[in-house]
């Protein structure tokens, strides 16, 4: 009889609805900002064509993008906080602690293996935190553009909390040119995830950018580290 050795333990991280969310909105992100592009500068509408409807329907894909973007913020922010598993909640209490900031950093510089209490680095966690309140800045000055061009049913709701924000960001132009601005912020982010996501995986032997598809990750065990 062979006798197994076990190299690495599988744990089920992500559920099912954030596996989804994390798809649909890392799609709805690359299109807003494509759209976004090039609402800012329509290259298409050249002052001699006649075909403006082109404008017409790049905005619409952007509208919906951005609804489905607003829908996945609140959705993922209830999830965050309610969901019956407390992995990502967890991954709070190393922010905190300065001893795990100091050991995680180490550990991207090849000194050492930090463990984490949740399924999220400190770093990461922080910037994921980061990103969250972009979106939701996008969302809100979303909505406020939204507002100023239909004026009836779901826009007609919001213009009062709209002027409101118009007039707390100094006016429409100041709203939008900062709708425009932290577009950046979602194009560095994406770069730097995708990179830093290979990169875990690489680095710690464990099964980082699967596990988004899947919902499992590995583990090495101590007989397969080095
Ligand atoms: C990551 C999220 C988003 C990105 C990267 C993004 C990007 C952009 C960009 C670059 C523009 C052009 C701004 C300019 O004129 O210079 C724009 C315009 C606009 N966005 Fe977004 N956006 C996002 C989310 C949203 C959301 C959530 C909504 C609403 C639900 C929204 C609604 C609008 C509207 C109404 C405009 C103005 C269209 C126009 O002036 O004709 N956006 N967006």
């Amino acid at each position: 009889m062979t006798t197994q050795t076990v190299l690495y333990v599988r744990q089920h991280i992500f559920s099912g609805a954030i596996r989804a969310f994390h798809w649909l909105r890392a799609l709805a992100i690359v299109a807003l900002v494509i759209t976004g592009f090039y609402i800012a500068w329509p290259f298409l509408a050249m002052p001699s064509s006649s075909d403006v409807l082109v404008q017409g329907w790049i905005r619409v894909v952007h509208l919906i993008c951005g609804f489905v973007l607003v829908a996945i913020t609140v959705a993922r922010a209830y999830l965050f906080f309610f969901s019956k598993s407390d992995i990502e909640r967890r991954s709070f209490k190393d922010v905190i602690s300065a001893k795990r900031w100091i050991g995680q950093l180490k550990s991207y510089l090849w000194m050492g293996h930090e463990p984490h209490t949740g399924v999220y680095g400190p770093l990461q966690f922080v910037v994921y935190l980061g990103i969250t309140l972009a979106a939701v800045f996008m969302c809100v000055t979303g909505l406020v553009l939204y507002a100023n061009v239909y004026h009836e049913g779901l826009g007609g709701a919001l213009w009062t909390p709209a002027m409101w924000v118009t007039q707390l960001m100094g006016g429409l132009a100041e709203v939008r040119v900062w709708h425009h601005y932290i577009t950046w912020a979602f194009i560095i982010f994406v770069v730097i995830h995708v990179y830093m996501a290979v990169w875990m995986g690489i680095r710690f032997k464990h099964n980082s950018v699967d596990s988004i598809v899947s919902g499992y990750d590995y583990h090495p065990t101590s007989d397969n580290k080095h």
